[in-house]
């Protein structure tokens, strides 16, 4: 990633962010690489630029502020919240914030436990699980669901407790819909100041749920016809017209790109001898209509 690719134009003194202060590893490209995202990727580029100078200045004996890393990933389903986790994960593990990198993903069942001193124990062994790389709380602000009697915030306080020990190893990410992640947050005034970190991942518009086809597409080494390039085209702006936040923005995308691949294996199956054309490319009849995407 350059810093001058993400930082907003008036401030592009390149001068003091050269793109070569950057370490060029494949975490920071396949970040790069995903489709839209500029918020994310801007708000990581600074996170990341900061853990590196606070090194840098350790190094001249200056002061340092250790970072605190922990974060918020608010958006619908399918808008790339754990893909960029898990290359977080990797990104961290490459400028040595992190020993592994590696990415739990937890949700409350995986937490919560069903009598008195279960929770603690199951998300004590999650979080070992977790040390050293990223733990993923999808829809955290299930855990604060269930009233006062509920284990849910037993383990709140377990992870707050963890974060606080080992505050060097372990990332905690909470992930889920905006409005509850508030929600969430408001009701748990401790939490927040734990989680400095906020990022909003948008719903995708069609050009970019097309380019994210695409890319699917390009990365599998089929190709699309013109016609079907248009087909496409028209599906995705008609999917954003009509959706609603459930509908899985990049995820709904990725499955009518499978779709139309299976419905392509099925119209050259019968061919005897499939030329490397016929093997790669993906016609307009193969990819499905919206009614049949459901
Ligand atoms: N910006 C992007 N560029 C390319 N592919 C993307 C992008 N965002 C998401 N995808 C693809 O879309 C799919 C869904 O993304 P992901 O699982 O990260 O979403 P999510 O926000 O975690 O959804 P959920 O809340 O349902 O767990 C993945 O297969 C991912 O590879
Ligand atoms: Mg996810």
């Amino acid at each position: 990633m350059r810093f001058a690719d993400v930082l907003p134009e008036r401030s592009q003194p390149s001068e003091y962010f050269s793109p070569a202060a950057m370490p060029r590893k494949d975490s920071f490209l396949e970040l790069e690489r995903l489709i839209g995202l500029k918020e994310v990727k801007r708000t990581l580029a600074e996170v990341t630029a900061f853990s590196l100078v606070q090194n840098k200045r350790t190094q001249l004996q200056l002061k340092a502020y250790p970072s605190v890393l922990h974060m918020v990933f608010k958006g619908n389903p399918g808008t790339g919240k754990t893909t960029v986790a898990r290359i977080l994960g990797r990104i961290f593990n490459d400028i040595g914030i992190l020993s592994k990198g590696h990415l739990v993903e937890v949700e409350r069942a995986d937490l919560v436990g069903e009598y008195i001193g279960h929770t603690a124990q199951k998300t004590r062994e999650m979080l070992k699980k977790s040390m050293g790389g990223i733990m993923f709380i999808d829809e955290a602000y299930s855990l604060n669901q269930g009233g006062e009697r509920d284990f849910g915030k037993e383990a709140i306080s377990t992870i707050v407790k963890s974060m606080v020990d080992s505050r060097d190893n372990l990332v905690v990410i909470l992930a889920g819909y905006s409005s509850e992640t508030e929600r969430f947050l408001k009701s748990n005034p401790g939490l927040r100041s734990r989680f400095p970190i906020h990022i909003d991942f948008a719903d995708y518009d069609g050009e970019q749920l097309f380019q994210i086809a695409l890319q699917i597409y390009s990365e599998r080494d089929y190709e699309i016809s013109n016609r079907c390039r248009w087909k496409l085209k028209k599906h995705l702006n008609d999917f954003v017209k009509n959706r609603h936040p459930h509908s899985g923005n990049a995820r709904y995308v990725r499955n009518l790109v499978e779709k139309s691949i299976r419905l392509q294996a099925l119209r050259i199956i019968d061919i005897d001898n499939p030329s490397r054309r016929d093997l790669v490319l993906i016609e307009d009849m193969d990819l499905p209509e919206p009614s049949g995407m459901s």
